[in-house]
């Protein structure tokens, strides 16, 4: 891949796309940010993209979509059975990620409802490299259990380790002898390991989980999600696969895998969601849910027109400028940020770039959630909306104790082709103040949690007037500027 040099040698990622269509934003004055963080209880889900300046809260369903996606949409075949518009996408699907069987499913989520039901049952463990939220409820909702066999660095939060992500095999086979490869339906390996900070793992690993799974006669199933990313860091930081093309790579990854899902959301800058095999025993255990959960098996729950998007999308993930683009901005921030000392998650990953908000708020104990308060105090002093990835994302244990995350992290996520360099700067430029004034962001309480998913819609509290501090220091420093 291709790099371009500066004469005057400015480190910077340069945009290889031009802006055609743009949105006004609106900066809002901090009293109305408080305002708004009240209405929303201080929960950054909860806010309306009225108050919002830069909304870093995800990248899911919010990349920018390109001139061929939208051109594509108009051509849509509405039809309940045997649309156009799927056939497609189901050729994208077999020539990008080389399966042939697809099962479409209105989001990532849904794939994971549908494997659960198809798989899981009580007793049930699934090895994975990490949770994800969603995964992780559907299969306890199933009655299932998770193990999470990463590596000790996987977990060390300012690391040089080029693949965190990675499988810890040694575990894994540990963990099949004990449990019994009757009681493991699947391995579940995820792409750009979401929760930890958007970290890869190798093909080198993904090929030892595989002779694992063959070992043991398990299947092996990958969150293909942020496939492309995982992809284009592999080819940065895997020497065998220097010279290799994205779209090799993205092959070499589903063939080892039996069975591929992904939240289009992400993969492929639309909506929709799927799930895919080569095998058509595997195909048959899940075809009969897809009617009963999403829509018809020629559409899945997913409108016509995001499945044309879909289907030019997944042929877009194998340009490596749109997919280069996100991962070397969050490259940009994370150095930008780590110039002022502020704690982030490293190497940069891919998704968002990640502050390690344990440490930004050491004074905050755990149970008062540091990432949280670190979010919340970052969209009043800046409009720059992040997300909790911490404590308040995790969900109780069974006998409903509080359990405390292996990380407390702010995510900014950095959807692809959406933010410009100089609103990339104001991000940091604000997040380096906060740091400087740490002390004063205190603690969060619940004081409405619901049950499942509780970091969507739950509501919380400043423990003390904190808020009211920092907008106190903010106007000292930066007067009557927004
Ligand atoms: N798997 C991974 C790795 C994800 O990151 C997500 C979503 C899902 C599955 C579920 O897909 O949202 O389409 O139902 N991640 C989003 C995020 C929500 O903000 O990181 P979905």
């Amino acid at each position: 891949m291709e790099e371009i040099k500066f004469f005057y040698g400015d480190n910077i990622p340069l945009e290889l796309h031009k802006v055609r269509v743009v949105q006004k934003l609106h900066l809002v004055p901090i009293e109305r940010r408080l305002a708004a963080l009240e209405e929303g209880g201080y929960n950054t889900f909860r806010l309306s993209t009225n108050d919002v300046f830069l909304d870093m809260l995800t990248d899911s369903g919010t990349n920018a979509m390109s001139d061929n996606q939208l051109a594509a949409m108009m051509q849509a075949d509405d039809a309940y059975a045997g649309s156009q518009s799927f056939a497609r996408l189901h050729k994208a699907v077999e020539e990008v990620l080389g399966k042939k069987y697809f099962l479409p499913v209105h989001q990532g989520r849904a794939a994971e409802n549908i494997l659960a039901n198809a798989y899981i049952k009580k007793g049930s463990l699934i090895p994975m490299n990490y949770h994800f939220t969603t995964t992780m409820a559907h299969i306890t909702q199933y009655g299932g259990k998770i193990a999470e066999l990463l590596y000790d660095e996987g977990y060390v939060i300012e690391s040089s380790h080029p693949f965190k992500g990675n499988m810890n095999i040694e575990k894994l086979e540990e963990i099949i002898k004990i449990h019994g490869p009757k009681n493991i339906p699947f391995i579940r390996m995820e792409a750009s390991t979401n929760l930890i900070g958007g970290q890869p793992f190798s093909i080198q690993n993904l090929r030892d989980v595989r002779a694992i799974a063959d070992k043991y006669k398990i299947r092996l199933v990958l969150d293909a999600s942020l496939l492309g990313e995982n992809a284009y860091l592999i080819h940065l930081r895997e020497e065998e696969f220097k010279e290799a093309s994205l779209g090799d790579i993205i092959k070499i990854m589903t063939d080892l895998s039996d069975i591929v899902y992904f939240s289009a959301r992400k993969l492929s800058s639309s909506r929709g969601g799927g799930i895919c095999t080569n095998e058509l025993d595997i195909y048959r255990e899940m075809e009969a849910l897809v009617p009963l959960f999403e829509g018809f098996l020629t559409y899945g729950g997913i409108s016509v027109r995001e499945i044309e998007s879909m289907a030019v999308g997944l042929y877009e993930t194998l340009d490596e400028t749109m997919i280069r683009q996100s991962p070397d901005f969050i490259a940009y921030l994370v150095d930008s940020l780590a110039r002022h000392n502020v704690p982030m998650v490293t190497p940069a990953g891919v998704l968002g770039a990640h502050v390690n908000a344990m440490k930004v708020c050491e004074h905050i104990p755990q149970n008062e959630y540091p990432a949280g308060a670190l979010a919340a105090a970052l969209f009043l002093i800046s409009g720059v909306r992040g997300m909790e990835r911490g404590t308040v994302s995790n969900q109780r244990d069974e006998y409903g104790n509080e359990t405390l995350a292996d990380m407390e992290l702010v995510r900014l996520a950095v959807p692809r082709r959406v933010f410009t360099l100089s609103q990339i700067k104001y991000v940091a430029d604000r997040m380096a103040w906060l740091y400087e004034n740490r002390e004063l962001i205190g603690g969060l309480r619940f004081v409405y949690e619901p049950p499942v998913l509780r970091f969507f819609m739950g509501g919380l509290e400043p423990v003390s007037d904190w808020p009211q501090k920092l907008i106190a220091k903010f106007k000292e420093d930066f007067g009557e500027s927004l």
